[in-house]
């Protein structure tokens, strides 16, 4: 079969046990092209995700003239070539299934002196993106979306771009990073209001290749004229990668699994805060600071899960973790309410209805919300569910077996590869039995 279609065949049952390392944070890891890129010198990263995702990010600033060594084994050198060294692609750039580059890099390359296009597959060219044409057009930029709304994004070099002080209507850290670095070569300040905290890794990372950084409250600002100056960057460990087994553990009995060195920076934790408010058992050990990301050694025992009415406010800090999380909430006793989560619609797939229809599909009672779901807990049986291409939901059904009456296949399960390669060996290695087709 080829890699386009395949199929994950989960056996049900079994627990989770040992020490293992999920692969790098997915948005550090771009990040760390990004700036490494933009960075006077050469900048040395480790643990370094090579998933297609940030595969497509690397593969962007090589077309943009940038030298990049790696990655092998995670590890990758960037001769960065100065915030005004990027060369205009020769071709349209292509970066897949993410979101994070696609919209990153909308604001950088908008304060570039040449024309650029960004495009993506399927799904990222079905994904809304005016969120970031319309505050950059207040900028002075010009990108041109479809009539829809959606990328291809057609951006216009040479607009000379000024600050401005932005309300952002959602919360969303790809947004406000795409105005950050377009800040970067703005005239004046540019400032970003959110309405909750997002992950903060682009305001840290500013910060670690020595620019200048103003947080006051919900509100940050960078202002132009200054530059970045390389450093090394370790990766921590994915938080939302080492979801999947947090959730996988919590719900087999028996489980015993330690995560080790994952980022726990407080703007990814709500993974771990809702769940050890549903009763799990989650131990953080070691904590420490690596290059100004917090990170610590992680224990999980399987636990009884209840049902909760789920905090509005951990829905960004946990924003990528739903499809786990729904897994969780369906092996639990009781009803669990999801409210305020609209965005989880708009992702590589709509999140809300792909796994309540997967859900629906093993027996449980999962109804689908406008912004959320209400779930409750009962006996996960077996049967074809479809990931819709979405990595995510793929990881987290596979997961689910652990609790399932019968096998449970997975449908489309390629883009796991966008994220975390090396899934299927990982899960298999913690007790997951689970074959690809
Ligand atoms: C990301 C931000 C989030 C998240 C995505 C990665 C980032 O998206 O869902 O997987 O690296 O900035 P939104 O900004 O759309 O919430």
């Amino acid at each position: 079969m080829t890699s386009s279609s395949s199929k994950f065949i989960v056996a049900p049952g079994g627990n989770l046990t040992g020490r293992i390392r999920v692969p790098g944070d997915k948005s550090i890891s771009h990040r760390s092209i990004m700036l490494g890129s933009l960075a006077e010198g050469v900048t040395e990263v480790s643990g370094f995700l090579e998933g297609e995702d940030n595969l497509a990010t690397l593969e962007a600033f090589r077309s943009m003239g940038v030298t990049i060594e790696g990655p092998h084994e995670g590890r990758v050198r960037i001769h960065g070539v100065g915030l005004h060294g990027l060369k205009q692609p020769a071709q349209d750039l292509y970066v897949g299934n993410s979101g994070t580059s696609i919209r990153l890099l909308s604001g950088l390359l908008a304060a570039q002196d040449f024309d650029s296009t960004l495009t993506g597959d399927t799904s990222l060219n079905s994904r809304p993106m005016r969120r970031v044409t319309k505050p950059l057009a207040s900028m002075g930029a010009r990108v041109e979306t479809t009539d829809a709304g959606t990328p291809p994004l057609r951006i216009q070099g040479n607009s000379s771009l000024k600050g401005i002080d932005y309300e952002m209507p959602v919360a969303s850290a790809q947004v406000k990073s795409c105005l950050l670095l377009a800040g970067l070569y703005a005239d004046g300040r540019t400032c970003v209001t959110e309405p909750a905290p997002t992950r903060d890794h682009t305001e840290r990372m500013l910060q670690g290749f020595g620019y200048p950084v103003e947080r006051t409250g919900n509100k940050v600002c960078v202002a132009s004229g200054g530059k970045l100056t390389a450093t090394r960057i370790d990766v921590p460990a994915d938080i939302s990668s080492s979801a999947f087994f947090l959730v996988g553990a919590s719900i087999a009995v028996g489980s015993d699994l330690w995560l080790e060195h994952v980022g726990i920076n407080p703007t990814r934790i709500g993974v771990i805060n809702i769940l050890r408010q549903m009763g799990a058992m989650i131990e953080l050990s070691n904590e420490r600071n690596v290059g100004g990301e917090p990170v610590a050694d992680i224990r999980v025992q399987g636990a009884e899960l209840h049902g909760i009415r789920i905090p509005e406010d951990q829905v960004p800090l946990a924003i990528d973790e739903f499809p786990a999380l729904f897994v969780a909430a369906a092996c639990a006793e009781g009803e669990t309410l999801l409210t305020g989560a609209r965005e989880l619609r708009v992702k590589e797939s709509d999140r809300i209805q792909v796994m309540a229809d997967g859900l629906q599909t093993l027996g449980i009672d999962a109804r689908p919300t406008e912004d959320g779901m209400v779930l409750q807990g009962g006996t996960l049986g077996s049967g074809t569910v479809h990931s819709q291409g979405d990595h995510r939901i793929a990881m987290a059904f596979a997961m689910a077996a652990l609790r399932a009456q019968g096998t449970i296949e997975i449908e489309n399960c390629a883009n796991v590869k966008t994220s975390f390669p090396g899934f299927v060996s990982l899960a298999g290695q913690a007790g997951l039995t689970l074959n690809e087709a």
